[in-house]
C-alpha cells in the first residue's frame, strides 16, 4: 500500500515500521492541505493528526484514497460524506486520553481558581505581594458536565476527588454511571447550566451541537460562572461569549479549542485568510477579543499532548492501519455507501 503520513515528528515515524504487508510509507511533518494534495494523488492511505484540512477539495485530489486514520478521537475536521460517497473508511482513535483530556480540564480550573497566571507573572519579578489573588475552593461547588462519554466521566471521577457536587447533561445518559459515581442527570442542558458554578463541555463537535452553548444559554447561567472547553470551538457561540464575560454572567473562561482555530494558529496567516469566503470574519475577531481578556485563559489544543497519549494515539493509529490492510477495519466513524475499494 502506498501510505503517506502527515504532520509527524522524526520520533513518531519508528512506531509505523513494522506495519502489515509490503508498504511504501512516506512521512511529512506538515500538514496535507488542499493546495499539497495533488502531490499525493497515488497515495492510498493517510493518516494526520487536525491541522490538515481533510475536506472535499482536499480529498477529491485524492483519486487513489482507501483510508483516512485520523490521530484524534474528533472526526468534525474531515468530509465525512464525500469519504462515504468515495467508499473510503475513515477511523479514529476513540480512546486515548480520558484521564489526559480530564486533567487538563481541572488544570485551567485550577489555574483560575488559583489565580496562578497572576500570581507566577508577579513572582517573577519579584514581587511577592497577595492583592488581587485571592481565589475560590473547588470543593463544594457544583460543575455542571455537559457530554458524559469517556472524558466527562473522568471529570466526574476527578471532580469527586475535589469534593465538587456534579450535575450532568447527555442525550444518552448512563444512569449506572451516575449511581455508581454519585452524580445527578436532568433532563435539559439549562437546568444544568442554571445550577452549577462552573461549567465543563465535552460533546462532539456536529450540526446538532454547534452553538450549543449560546446566548439563552449563558442569561441561564448563574453570574460569575466558570467555563471550561476543551470539546470543539464550535460548540461556544463566541460572540455571545464575549458579552457574557461583559456582562458578569460568566467570571472566566479557560479554553482549549477556538473557532476558526486552524486560522488563528497563524496570526499571520489572518489577513490572508480573512478574505476567504469560509471563514467568518467576526469569529475570528471574536477569538482574537477572546485572546486577549484578562479572564480569559487560551492553551493552544494542548489538552491530549502528554507524552504517555500520544503513544496510545500512535499505536492505535498504527493497529488501525493495520486491520485495514488486514481487511477487517477497525474503530470506523462513517458508514460508506459503496464497498471500499480494497484493502
Ligand atoms: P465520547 O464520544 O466518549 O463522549 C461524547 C458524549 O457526548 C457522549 O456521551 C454523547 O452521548 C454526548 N453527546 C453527543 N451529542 C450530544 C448532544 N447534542 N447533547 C448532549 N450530549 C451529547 O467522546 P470523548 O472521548 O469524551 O470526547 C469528547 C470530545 O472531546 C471529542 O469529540 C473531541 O471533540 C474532544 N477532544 C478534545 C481533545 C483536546 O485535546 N482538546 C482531545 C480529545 C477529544
Amino acid at each position: 500500500m502506498k501510505i503517506s503520513l502527515f504532520e509527524v515528528e522524526q520520533w513518531e515515524r519508528e512506531k509505523f515500521d513494522d506495519l502489515s504487508g509490503e508498504n511504501d510509507i512516506s512521512y511529512f511533518k506538515e500538514p496535507l492541505t488542499a493546495e499539497n494534495a495533488g502531490e499525493f494523488s497515488d497515495t492510498e492511505i493517510i493518516s494526520t493528526f487536525i491541522h490538515s484540512d481533510l475536506d472535499k477539495t482536499t480529498i477529491e485530489k485524492l483519486p487513489d484514497l482507501k483510508m483516512i486514520a485520523t490521530r484524534s478521537t474528533g472526526f468534525d475536521h474531515i468530509a465525512l460524506d464525500e469519504c462515504n460517497e468515495k467508499g473510503v473508511v475513515v477511523c479514529n482513535v476513540p480512546r486515548y486520553g480520558d484521564n489526559t483530556v480530564a486533567e487538563h480540564v481541572f488544570g485551567l480550573l485550577l489555574t483560575i481558581s488559583h489565580n496562578l497566571r497572576d500570581a507566577i507573572d508577579r513572582t517573577r519579578k519579584g514581587d511577592f505581594s497577595q492583592e488581587g489573588l485571592q481565589g475560590f475552593d473547588l470543593k463544594g461547588k457544583t460543575i455542571g458536565v455537559i457530554g458524559t462519554g469517556d472524558i466527562g466521566e473522568y471529570v466526574i471521577r476527578i471532580a469527586g476527588g475535589f469534593g465538587m457536587k456534579v450535575l450532568a447533561y447527555d442525550v444518552k445518559p448512563r444512569e449506572e454511571l451516575a449511581q455508581e459515581l454519585g452524580f445527578e442527570y436532568r433532563d435539559n442542558i439549562k437546568d444544568v447550566i442554571s445550577g452549577a458554578e462552573i461549567i465543563t463541555l465535552h460533546v462532539p463537535a456536529n450540526d446538532k451541537t454547534k452553538n450549543m452553548i449560546s446566548r439563552e444559554e449563558f442569561d441561564a447561567m448563574k453570574d460569575d460562572t466558570i467555563l471550561i472547553n476543551t470539546s470543539r470551538g464550535s460548540v461556544v457561540n463566541p460572540k455571545d461569549m464575549i458579552e457574557a464575560l461583559a456582562s458578569g454572567k460568566l467570571k472566566a473562561a479557560g479554553l482549549d479549542v477556538l473557532p476558526e482555530e486552524p486560522v488563528i494558529r497563524e496570526e499571520a496567516e489572518l489577513l490572508h485568510s480573512a478574505f476567504k469566503e469560509e471563514h467568518d470574519m467576526e469569529t475570528l475577531l471574536a477569538d482574537h477579543i477572546l485572546l486577549r481578556l484578562r479572564n480569559v485563559i487560551v492553551t493552544p489544543h494542548s489538552a491530549f499532548n502528554t507524552c504517555e497519549a500520544v503513544i496510545r494515539i500512535l499505536d492505535t493509529t498504527k493497529e488501525n492501519i493495520d486491520a485495514f490492510i488486514e481487511g477487517s477495519p477497525e474503530n470506523v466513524v462513517n458508514e460508506i455507501n459503496k464497498s471500499p475499494v480494497g484493502g
